[in-house]
């Protein structure tokens, strides 16, 4: 019964963006952390996974691009950020040519990839984005005992891959340079956050 709520929320990116923005407190702390870490500054972007174009608007309309597999996704970005680019591809195999941009973005994608797919979602970035460009990850972990809200969050999430921040370690270290990994809590979601660049040599 909860489960099919949250299907129906998903598919109706008004309502899901509500309740999103709720769960995650406005999501803050994924802005502070990509201001943080000068992402906007550091050229051209990608958004990769980027939904309803949750922090588009944090990015000059010049220096971002965002994917999404989710046509109904992108329908919602391109209402929310009207001069930002948005296209539907799938981030395992995109149309840009190797090297097209400066830094890579992935929030919350991840977790609803198996590994295999996973993987190669980083290696098509890793293509995609110069070497020693800047990446960024944030992706849901689990949640402590403490944070019950957090647990009840994961538990009904769609993403079945909900991960350690080791398990996202040894998917993502040997494909970027790690620089930074943190535990952070977006209101009353848990995550790991990775920053680092794409390796200089493939
Ligand atoms: C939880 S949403 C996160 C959206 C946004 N990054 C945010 O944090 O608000 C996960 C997104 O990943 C997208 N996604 C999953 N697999 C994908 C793929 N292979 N290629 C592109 N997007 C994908 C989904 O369509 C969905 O919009």
């Amino acid at each position: 019964m909860l489960r099919r709520l949250v299907d129906f929320c998903a598919g109706r990116t008004a309502i899901y963006d509500r309740l999103r923005n709720w769960l995650e407190g406005d999501f803050r702390m994924q802005a502070e952390v990509i201001a943080g870490e000068g992402l906007p500054e550091c050229g051209r972007v990608i958004d990769v996974g980027c939904g309803t174009a949750t922090f588009a608007r944090l990015f000059d309309p010049d220096r971002y691009v965002g994917i999404d597999l989710d046509a109904v996704y992108v329908g919602g970005a391109r209402r929310r950020a009207p001069g930002h680019t948005f296209h539907q591809m799938d981030a395992t195999s995109t149309d840009f040519p190797a090297g097209s941009f400066d830094g890579g973005l992935v929030v919350g994608v991840l977790h609803h990839l198996d590994d295999a797919t996973a993987a190669a979602v980083l290696d098509e970035l890793r293509r995609v984005v110069k070497p020693g460009g800047r990446m960024l990850i944030m992706e849901q972990t689990h949640s402590p005992w403490t944070n019950p809200i957090g647990r009840f969050v994961n538990h009904f999430d769609k993403g079945g891959f909900i991960r350690s921040p080791e398990e996202y370690g040894r998917l993502i270290g040997p494909r970027f340079r790690i620089a930074r990994s943190s535990r952070r809590r977006s209101g009353f979601v848990d995550y790991v956050v990775i920053a680092g660049s794409a390796h200089d040599s493939a």
